[in-house]
């Protein structure tokens, strides 16, 4: 067995880390083990898993059934050209699917990850308007500030700058409604005296391009990467209704969102209106292995048949894998057995108890809670709400103290954030947010 250092040593030779700047910032650990909410350095040290290993990890790390399912899965059939054949636990999950989205979806997509469901919900929204003669739609609209994955189509309706802008070349950029960030008001306005007035512009253009735009794609209700950005569920239904008065689908992009993340199963179960396309990955397989789906509306569906030039031309070598997909069945099955969503609602409240108690922190701008997602925004002070320099400065150097103590954090710029795997205990997610409040005040004089 090689020790740590040779193996990281080897690491920083040979291995390219996604998001990663060379010398690394923040901790960087040899990790051999993962059980429960708690991850393992090959030292044998425990840290608490506080963002669910990139927001997906929901039944927590090497759940004993979802261990057994992969393998079973594994030994029996590993993988299909899935065009056209089928196999049971792919037809299984994807009538799941259908029955936890409810009306009026009807047909599931499978593909490999979250950017990959946004790319298949993109085209086959602009091949919908071609296959139906519309051909005049070929734009989208999309969030300031939203993220959809890393690919070229994915950023070009999610551009983040510091991430994307080496890219503009190859991009074409959607339309842009106003990030409805509320503590950041782009109107400087206060919700709900606002009357949602960030919409203004995007209403009026929609009154004049409307029929050139094939659809909406929207993170529903929390923008995740543009720092947990929670929205008024009133500022969603009213841009869905202003899309579908003139004709525009509507993708709702769920990676982050779906299977129970914002206490209910889906984003969209907190709203009345439903979209077009629902695109899901991440807590699809609990985080154990790469799949995606793209959801679709009958309606949508109808457009693809009737001749073989309206096939969808699109696919990957791994569409519906039956590892993975043996493995989403069974987590989907614990969620339903488990009624895991029931028992969340004491850690969802647990959350909730900790809002009051970091907005009394003078570096702390805002707090932000949804379901089972938390953060915190630090500021140099609250009157300026001034972002500290450099934004993820406070961020890291609070990360690194945690990581002493056994909590494994990443700060996205000066946000902080708690996303627990759901097998998480009370006590565990209190000492974390004991934890967190305690390095937060500590860390006061970086952030001024
Ligand atoms: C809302 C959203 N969509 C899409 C993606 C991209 O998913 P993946 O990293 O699996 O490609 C992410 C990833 O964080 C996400 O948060």
């Amino acid at each position: 067995m090689a020790d740590t250092d040779s193996v990281l040593a080897a690491d920083s030779r040979f291995v390219w880390h996604p998001y990663t700047s060379d010398p690394v910032v923040g901790p960087r650990a040899l990790i051999t083990r993962g059980r429960g909410a708690y991850l393992y350095d090959d030292s044998g040290k425990a840290y608490f898993d506080s963002s669910s290993s990139w927001w997906c990890v929901l039944h927590g790390h090497c759940h004993p059934r979802l261990v057994k399912a992969i393998q079973t899965q594994a030994a029996k059939l590993d993988h299909l050209l899935f065009a056209p054949h089928t196999h049971e636990v792919a037809v299984e999950l994807a009538e799941m699917l259908l029955a936890l989205l409810g009306a009026p979806f009807s047909k599931v997509f499978f593909s490999d990850d979250g950017s990959t469901a946004v790319e298949a919900a993109l085209k086959m929204a602009l091949q919908y308007w071609n296959n139906r003669g519309e051909s005049g739609r070929r734009y989208f609209l999309s969030l300031e500030e939203g993220y959809h994955g890393d690919t070229l189509g994915a950023i070009s309706v999610g551009y983040v700058r510091e991430f994307h802008h080496f890219f503009d070349m190859a991009i074409r950029p959607s339309l842009k409604a106003m990030q409805p960030y509320c503590y950041r008001c782009p109107v400087d306005k206060k919700y709900p005296q606002c009357a949602l007035s960030c919409l203004n512009g995007v209403e009026a253009l929609l009154e004049a391009r409307g029929h050139e735009i094939a659809a909406l794609i929207v993170e529903p209700l929390v923008m995740g990467a543009a720092g947990m950005v929670v929205y008024p569920t009133d500022y969603l239904e009213k841009l869905i209704s202003l899309c579908k008065a003139k004709g525009v689908l509507v993708i709702f992009d769920e990676v982050f969102t779906g299977f129970g993340r914002t206490g209910k199963y889906f984003a969209l179960d907190h709203l009345t209106d439903r979209p077009d396309l629902v695109a899901l990955s991440k807590g699809l397989t609990s985080g154990t292995l790469p799949l995606g789906a793209t959801v679709a509306t009958d309606t949508v569906y109808e457009a693809f048949k009737g001749a073989e030039s309206k096939k969808f031309y699109h696919g990957h070598t791994f569409s519906a894998n039956p590892v993975s997909c043996a493995v989403a069945l069974e987590s989907l099955r614990l969620l339903e057995e488990e009624k895991v969503l029931s028992r969340n609602e004491a850690l969802v409240r647990l959350m909730s108890e900790q809002v009051p108690r970091f907005e009394s922190l003078d570096v702390v701008g805002d707090v932000r809670h949804f379901g089972m997602i938390w953060a915190a925004e630090l500021v140099r002070s609250k009157a300026s709400k001034a972002i500290p320099q450099p934004a993820n400065g406070p961020g890291w150097k609070i990360c690194e103290r945690l990581w002493e103590k056994g909590i494994w954090m990443r700060p996205m710029h000066n946000v902080l954030y708690v996303v627990p795997p759901y097998c998480t205990t009370e006590a565990e997610l209190g000492e974390c947010f004991d934890s967190l409040y305690e390095e937060i005040r500590n860390v006061r004089d970086f952030c001024i």
